[in-house]
């Protein structure tokens, strides 16, 4: 081949790859028709960022997670319920690549299959987790901590000859207006409420700017003030991120629901409206109803 032919091929591909990020939804119609596809590339033609199918992890013979398979749209906030046990934690364990399946399937868009990476691999492809607790550095003011989150997202070595570029100080102020602490800029982190703490941290994974963010009960121990304004921030976040979150404050799930999936005993149980599975009696004998 010559040159020219293959410098022309390669523009071409460039060209293609470009009108795939442009339409990361363009439906299921001719998802895998003709599609040039770089391996490790997120690929969203399907709509689908994530996929769990007969999804299978034993603890000592306990079966936590049980042949179970769910899928989530590009953009969605879908709230996940579910009993003490029900295996919420363990799923998101697996998707984060914390646990690994006895079996299964975990794709995250239809090409990147997570049971491949390890921990921190899946983190830098754009998969945020936000555990119960919130885990800013304390001693570090607001800024420092947004600021840290970036150099994280860049690598330790490039961050030794890191400075703010202006893109980066957009980014940065407005994801402090989106987590509500641009009145809170010098603050030790340390000195905030519980909430602003919750709220810094997913500040923090914001910056890394994360396609699939993943939130194991971010409302636990707030007050009804910060727990509105979470809601608002999840909502605000929907479209612009894929959110998957976990709660048990149902009064909270009714405020931000779209689809809700119950998980039970490892697998899913009901999944629909929030209207839909508050009414579903089995949903109100396992849950619910308690
Ligand atoms: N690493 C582990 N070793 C042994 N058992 C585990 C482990 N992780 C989870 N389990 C068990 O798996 C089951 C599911 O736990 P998981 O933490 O996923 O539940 P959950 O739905 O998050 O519950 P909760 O609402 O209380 O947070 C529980 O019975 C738990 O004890
Ligand atoms: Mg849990």
């Amino acid at each position: 081949m010559t040159p020219e032919l293959m410098s022309e091929g390669a523009a071409r591909l460039e060209k293609h790859k470009f009108k795939q990020v442009q339409s990361p939804s363009s439906g299921d119609r001719d998802a895998s028709y003709s599609r040039i596809h770089t391996p490790g590339e997120l690929d969203l033609t399907h709509g689908r960022i994530l996929y769990l199918e007969d999804v299978n992890v034993s603890f000592d013979g306990f079966k936590a997670i049980n042949n179970l398979s769910l899928d989530i749209g590009v953009g969605e906030l879908r709230c996940i319920i579910g009993p003490n046990g029900a295996g919420k934690t363990t799923m998101m364990d697996i998707i984060t690549g914390k646990t690994k399946p006895d079996s299964g399937q975990v794709f995250f868009g239809s090409t990147i299959d997570l049971l491949r990476h390890n921990e921190p691999e899946i983190a830098q492809m754009g998969i945020g987790r936000k555990f119960q607790k919130p885990t800013v550095f304390e001693h570090l003011t607001v800024f420092e901590n947004l600021e840290l989150a970036l150099k994280t997202a860049k690598g330790v070595a490039a961050s030794m000859l890191f400075k703010l570029k202006a893109e980066q100080k957009d980014r940065l102020s407005e994801v402090l207006h989106t987590i509500h602490l641009e009145n809170h800029l010098l603050r030790q982190a340390g000195n905030l409420s519980h909430g602003q703490k919750q709220w810094l941290e997913i500040g923090m994974l914001l910056m890394q700017d994360p396609k699939l963010l993943l939130l194991d009960e971010p409302v636990a121990g707030m007050t009804d003030q910060e727990t509105e304004r979470t809601a608002e921030l999840f909502l605000s976040l929907k479209g612009k991120h894929s959110l998957m979150v976990v709660e048990h404050d149902m009064a909270f799930i009714r405020q931000i629901a779209d689809v809700v999936t119950v998980l039970c005993d490892g697998s899913v149980l009901a999944q629909g409206s929030f209207d839909d599975v508050q009414d579903d009696e089995r949903v109100i004998e396992v849950y619910l109803g308690r």
